[in-house]
């Protein structure tokens, strides 16, 4: 096998894992664009990545929530009522 063969087997091999798992970059996330999409975003990057909202059920997504209010609270990261209930929605509407 030579070196141009390998590269491009390597090139495959990462746009197959963008593919087939929630885990690339550009994957865009439901409603983009939204005002309720832009809010999830900036409330839930300050810490990590944006988890994608079709990884977790709507029961499991108000456990995380909680979860985090918490996280953000050690931090004294804001997150109002308001906040909450608008990322809450947006992910009940677009959860597994
Ligand atoms: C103040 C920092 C902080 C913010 C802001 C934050 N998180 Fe987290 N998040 C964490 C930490 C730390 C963990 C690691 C697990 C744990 O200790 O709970 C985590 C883990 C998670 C997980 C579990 C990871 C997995 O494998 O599924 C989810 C889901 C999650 N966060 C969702 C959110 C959402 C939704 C928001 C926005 C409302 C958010 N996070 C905002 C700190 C934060």
């Amino acid at each position: 096998m030579n070196a141009t063969i390998r590269n491009q087997s390597l090139l495959i091999a990462s746009l197959a894992v963008c593919i087939f798992t929630a885990g690339c970059g550009g994957n865009p996330l439901p409603e983009a664009g939204s005002a309720d999409e832009k809010l999830f975003r900036s409330k839930c990057t300050t810490c990590h990545s944006w988890p994608h909202p079709k990884r977790h059920t709507a029961a499991e997504w108000d456990h995380y929530l909680k979860v985090m209010e918490g996280h953000m609270k050690k931090k004294n990261i804001a997150f109002t009522e308001s906040e909450k209930e608008t990322i809450r929605n947006y992910l009940h509407r677009n959860s597994r």
